[in-house]
């Protein structure tokens, strides 16, 4: 199975085999790219994709040892993402799919970061319960059937990799702000100011990051932002981002084990950028409610965006027989 992945910043290719088996994944992210702007710029985004998407196909086959006509089936994110970027993935994967002759199968992206959990490991348990937690998105899903994953629970306005993001930016520590903020905290002290955690109802599991925001912009200008950013030391800083990065993955935590406990979860896992930090890693380790649960932390480069959960999910949907027209098409919004 050839996956394809343009939704956003990163143009990722990848052969999986079996729906389990990766033999190539290539990804190139447009960090540096967008950094001078302090985010994604779809037009930006969708041209650079279009520059690489070709080479980058010959180069997972040549990783691979394949040639195209070994392939199977192309698997391509048809949503959720910026259109402008998930066009130029859909119509090379249409273009292949019609030239080869071979079924196309729409993913979607969100499942797919759900997915990783079984490329990661593939005899996980079912049911499992996920968060995928990224840039634009925070939810947390129950899978009772691979490929199937049920919302419990969503962001109710900023993800928390955009909560990090933007803190990172009001803290000087630049873009992408989650890497950096965790970097910054790793001298931090954690306890150094402590930012309420947002549960919002007891029994709820939304999640809100635009209070936490508002909470480090208000302490660094007062409130009402009376006061200029005021000019932090190193240490000022790092106390700062590790209490800031505490706080939401505190919440994310906690939002897990409350899912885990109200569910016959057998098996938990994280995915999206945000499940590469550390902390979240060691939170969810020690978290007493999640003990007993067989919990799945995928490698780094499954939980940013690839298109090894693409062609994996894609590969266990053509054997269940999902096939795909060639106008399939691309939707901004995903479930
Ligand atoms: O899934 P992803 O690569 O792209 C999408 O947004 O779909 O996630 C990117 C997000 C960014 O907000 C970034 O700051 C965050 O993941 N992120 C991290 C870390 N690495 C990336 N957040 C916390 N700790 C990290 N190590
Ligand atoms: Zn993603």
């Amino acid at each position: 199975m050839l996956g394809i992945e343009t939704s956003c910043d990163e143009t990722a290719v990848a052969i999986v085999r079996n729906a389990r088996d990766v033999l190539s994944s290539v990804v190139h992210s447009q960090v540096a790219l967008h950094a001078p702007y302090g985010g994604v710029v779809p037009e930006v985004a969708g041209r650079s994709h279009l520059d690489r998407i070709l080479p980058f196909y010959r180069s997972a086959l040549a990783k691979a040892g394949l040639t195209a006509d070994q392939l199977d089936a192309i698997a391509v994110t048809h949503r959720p993402g910026l259109i402008g970027c998930l066009l130029v993935g859909l119509s090379v994967a249409k273009t292949l799919a019609l030239t080869l002759e071979l079924p196309l199968i729409g993913v979607d992206h969100i499942q797919a970061h759900v997915d990783a959990a079984f490329l990661a490991e593939p005899e996980s348990e079912l049911p499992l319960l996920a968060l995928v937690a990224s840039g634009g998105h925070t939810s947390l899903y129950l899978v009772r059937e691979r490929g199937h994953a049920e919302r419990l629970g969503a962001t109710r306005d900023d993800a928390a990799g955009e909560a990090l993001d933007k803190a990172a930016a009001m803290l000087g520590l630049g873009y992408p702000g989650g890497p950096a903020l965790e970097r910054a905290a790793a001298n931090g002290n954690r306890s150094a100011v402590t930012f309420k955690r947002v549960l919002l109802a007891p029994d709820s599991l939304d999640f809100s990051f635009s209070g936490v925001k508002t909470a480090l912009l208000y302490h660094l200008r007062g409130p009402g932002c009376v006061r200029p950013l005021p000019d932090l030391d190193k240490a000022a800083r790092a106390d700062l981002a590790a209490s800031f990065q505490e706080a939401v993955m505190d919440t994310l935590v906690r939002k897990l084990a409350l899912a885990a406990a109200r569910t016959d979860a057998r098996t938990v896992a994280i995915g999206g950028g945000v499940a590469r930090n550390t902390r979240l890693r060691e939170l969810l380790a020690d978290d007493a409610t999640l003990k007993g649960r067989h919990l799945v932390f995928p490698p780094l480069d499954l939980c940013s965006d690839n298109a090894a959960m693409i062609a994996g999910l894609g590969g266990y949907l053509l054997a269940q027989g999902k096939r795909d027209p060639l106008a399939l098409e691309a939707v901004a919004k995903g479930i």
